[in-house]
């Protein structure tokens, strides 16, 4: 699974730009349906299995998007100015390298700061790309790039971009090779646009029409040195979602969900995250409503280039959701 989740944190696909990470996961889960489409907003959409007895029509969907930056203006030197595509933070961008969807690479930088101490806006920052003038440099205003930061195996726990969600990526793509059989019928959903807004999965949730929706997605945690206060770790289990800034999980879901946990002997954590949302928001939203949850993978210094994830987490969320979708489920 290391060699899949490589493959996926180090292809580059910002919020709306998603062809490259989409053709990789396309590739990757072929074999295993039939079924599968691209919708208008870009979601790769994957049925599998069929409706039986007691079965329900249910949405999974982790999101293939990462944050990124885009250029508002070039000056005469060369020089870029840029503004974020999502929730990107200023200082944890200075000294990094960007790189462009036309494959240029970027250093990021800023301007001299009047107190060492102080976190410069976005205002201050800038990106140099090697030119020396802008008719030569050929980064254009609107042009997007994405984090560049290889991928790390430190053994128990792996770093890259956009783990965020990545690794919900890869947990789905191993669900769908393990499944085998389900009494629902599953739509796997392969995201765009999350980190700007659940916009791929607003569309999506609402073309699936599910009777029940789960999203597989991040979360940060409260183990790292003077974190905020969160009772999730690195290493302790997926986190099943009771609430965050968006939604507040189905009960009955958060209710089942660890009820499987606990019969299936999986190490679990329930995530009170107070700032946030994912997918699953959508789902819950759409039409007149569906019964929606979470499982997130925790993940240290998330929307920073070194996202870290633990394969204990990553191998047990596989086992919890693999057990959920193969199970009639009745809340
Ligand atoms: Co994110
Ligand atoms: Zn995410």
């Amino acid at each position: 699974m290391k060699e899949l989740i490589q493959k996926l944190v180090e292809t580059t696909g910002p919020s709306g730009y998603e062809d490259q990470i989409r053709d990789l996961v396309k590739n990757q889960i072929s074999k295993f349906s039939k079924d599968i489409k691209v919708d208008p907003m870009g979601n790769l959409i994957v049925r599998m299995g069929a409706k039986k007895p007691g079965g329900s029509r249910i949405m999974i969907a982790a999101h293939m998007d990462e944050i990124g930056i885009i250029v508002t203006h070039v000056d005469d030197n060369g020089f870029l100015r840029f503004t974020t595509i999502g929730g990107v933070r200023a200082a944890n961008c200075i000294g990094g390298r960007v790189k462009f969807l036309n494959g240029h690479s970027g250093v990021i930088y800023m301007e001299k700061m009047e107190s060492a101490d102080r976190v410069p806006s976005f205002e201050q920052l800038y990106i140099d790309c090697g030119y020396t003038s802008a008719k030569e440099c050929p980064i254009k205003v609107g042009d997007i790039a994405s984090f560049d930061r290889p991928f790390v195996d430190l053994g128990k726990r792996l770093v890259a971009k956009a783990m965020d969600d990545r690794i919900g990526v890869a947990v789905l793509v191993e669900v769908m090779r393990q499944l085998k059989n389900t009494p629902n019928e599953v739509f796997f959903v392969f995201s765009t646009q999350e980190e700007v807004g659940i916009r791929g999965a607003t569309t999506s949730a609402f073309g699936i029409d599910p009777e029940i929706g789960l999203s597989v997605d991040v979360t940060p945690t409260g183990d790292t040195p003077k974190s905020m206060k969160m009772a999730v770790s690195l290493g302790n289990g997926p986190a099943i979602k009771v609430r965050d800034s968006g939604m507040l999980s189905d009960p009955r879901l958060v209710r089942h969900l660890v009820k499987i946990a606990e019969e299936k002997k999986l190490p679990y954590q329930l995530e009170v995250l107070e700032m946030g949302t994912t997918d699953a928001r959508a789902i819950q939203l759409t039409r007149s409503g569906v019964p929606a949850g979470c499982v997130s993978i925790p993940c240290r210094y998330v929307h920073s280039p070194s996202e870290m994830v633990d394969m204990d987490d990553v191998e047990n969320a596989v086992k919890l959701i693999l057990a959920f979708l193969s199970e009639p489920i009745e809340l």
